[in-house]
């Protein structure tokens, strides 16, 4: 596990917006070329809206103009001592936007540390060859 990509994701959880729910999330993802992009939950008043660390960290990364070629690893961790892992919404985002051999590590607030596939995480997703 990368510890400066966990210690990035750390850096930003007090940004998370959790107005409703008070649970703080954020995401690091690794670059192969180094750089590290992040990403907290961000949520709304009207409670559908609001948008998960992972897909905020995915999208910005997107937007700089990577791809998921370009990506090594992603962690997620939350402030809880206990395993959080993605919700079903990220799982189908990230199948789309993570290759499926990369690892994703979820980190609890006492540094334990679970790590899966991304592929392992969402069983027969749904993708564009179902188009
Ligand atoms: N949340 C995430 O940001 N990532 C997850 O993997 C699970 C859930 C957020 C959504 C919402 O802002 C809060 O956690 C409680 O559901």
């Amino acid at each position: 596990m990368d510890k400066e990509l966990l210690k990035a994701a750390r850096g930003v959880l007090d940004n998370a917006y959790v107005k409703y729910s008070d649970f703080h999330v954020a995401a690091a993802i690794r670059l192969k070329d180094g750089n590290i992009i992040t990403g907290v939950n961000v949520e709304n008043a009207s409670y559908g809206l609001s948008n998960c660390a992972e897909r905020t960290a995915l999208f910005t990364t997107y937007t700089q103009g990577y791809r998921k070629e370009d990506i090594k690893e992603l962690v997620l961790t939350t402030k809880k001592d206990y395993l959080v892992s993605p919700c079903g919404a990220c799982r189908q985002v990230m199948s789309e936007l993570i290759l499926p051999d990369i690892d994703i590590h979820m980190v609890d607030s006492n540094d334990n540390v679970t790590s899966m596939k991304n592929k392992a995480l969402i069983p027969l997703a749904f993708s564009e060859e179902d188009l």
